[in-house]
């Protein structure tokens, strides 16, 4: 057992280790666990048979050790997932600047969807992903972008954590009211969709809002120090998710690890044009293209979804190197070469430990 970095979250779930892995890959959830963290599966884009798949695995490989499943359930969205319905509403310079970049970069309309085409994201898509959820033995459900009473209330009745992401301290008053277990302050710095404070500035307001409520943080965490920091600033934890698309478990396209790789925390960019929120990822041909000024301003979600969905799906069949990109953090200059999950969280467990006893040689020092 790690003493120093020992929090009331390695007792709740007998983790070794306060780090929550989150990744969309299960590879990757059962590697953090199994090294000591708590794997966290992205499912958003799973459907019901596959969610419920996906936890029967997860549960045969694990066994007790704990994991979660985080599920996005954005407000607003379409009753129902019909597809024409949104189409015949997406004005037609949108669909033609997609067009255009179809010309521009050679990518196939193979008649695929992508990813964010796959389904729409609806009421009706969210509640079934909320069962699968609900009539499964996971033991932890987080959920990023809002956290819906009915769904919070609904896990709870089944005995299950729940964890709310929020990026800004008036989202950490409804978490808490709505009845969430664990808040993750998720701050600017991260991966995918991200609010407007830096981690180290949101952070201890999240933890001043969330009086009991214990909270993680999130964001811009690629080295240890920042884990050490993280527990000096009152959390009881850290969320890591551009960490894992370099290790092997992850098996990211060489194109893009390359990308990623190569890229330091500057070369990533915050764009609504993947799903209509903000989203951070690295900068490439993509984002050039909707940062131009005669780019035409993304749609909301779940529009915006379905306008480039099927394109960014092709893009990745027929990998088309420019716009090939990935989400990622500024952690993402923390990470130089391809790793592996365990080799990860023993980088920042050695890397805490040793800048938490810097800090008490510091402080153990006679003036
Ligand atoms: C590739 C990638 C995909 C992500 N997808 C989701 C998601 O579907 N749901 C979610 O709540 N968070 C998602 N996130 C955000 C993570 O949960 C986490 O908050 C973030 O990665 C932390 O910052 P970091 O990227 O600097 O480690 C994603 C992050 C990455 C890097």
């Amino acid at each position: 057992m790690n003493l120093a970095l020992h929090t009331t979250i390695c007792d709740r779930f007998r983790a070794e280790v306060p780090i929550f892995g989150f990744a969309h890959s299960l590879e990757v959830v059962a590697a953090v666990t199994e090294a000591g963290g708590i794997g966290i599966w992205g499912a958003t884009r799973n459907t019901p048979e596959e969610i419920i798949d996906g936890l029967a695995w997860l549960r045969d490989r694990l066994g007790d050790a704990p994991f979660g499943i985080d599920l996005v359930l954005p407000s607003g969205m379409p009753e129902r997932d019909d597809r024409a319905a949104l189409e015949a509403q997406i004005p037609n310079h949108h669909t033609s600047f997609v067009a255009s970049l179809r010309a521009k970069y050679g990518v196939p309309d193979d008649g695929l969807p992508g990813t964010r085409s796959r389904f729409v994201r609806s009421q009706q898509m969210a509640d079934r992903q909320l069962r699968a959820v609900l009539d499964s033995e996971v033991p932890i459900l987080a959920m990023g972008v809002g956290s819906p009473a009915a769904a919070v209330q609904g896990a709870k009745d089944r005995g299950k954590c729940v964890v709310a992401l929020v990026g800004a301290p008036k989202h950490a008053r409804s978490a808490v009211e709505s009845g969430a277990d664990i808040l993750v302050a998720q701050g600017y710095d991260a991966g995918a969709h991200t609010g407007e404070i830096g981690t180290f500035s949101l952070a201890p307001q999240i933890i001043a809002q969330a009086g009991d409520v214990p909270v993680v943080v999130a964001g811009g965490v690629g080295c240890g120090s920042q884990v050490a920091a993280a527990l000096a600033l009152g959390a009881v934890g850290v969320w890591l998710g551009t960490a894992w698309l370099f290790t092997k478990e992850h098996a990211t396209h060489p194109v893009v690890l390359d990308k990623l790789i190569r890229a330091s925390s500057s070369d990533t960019t915050r764009l609504r044009a993947d799903s209509g929120k903000t989203l951070r990822q690295i900068k490439t041909a993509w984002s050039d293209e909707w940062e131009r000024p005669t780019a035409p301003t993304p749609l909301k979600m779940p529009y915006q979804d379905i306008l480039v969905g099927d394109f960014l799906g092709a893009v990745e069949r027929h990998e088309i190197e420019p716009l090939l990109k990935s989400e990622a953090g500024q952690s993402v200059g923390f990470f130089n070469e391809l790793t592996t999950v365990a080799d990860v969280i023993a980088r920042l467990t050695g890397e805490a430990d040793d800048a938490l006893a810097a800090l008490t040689r510091r402080s153990s020092v006679q003036v």
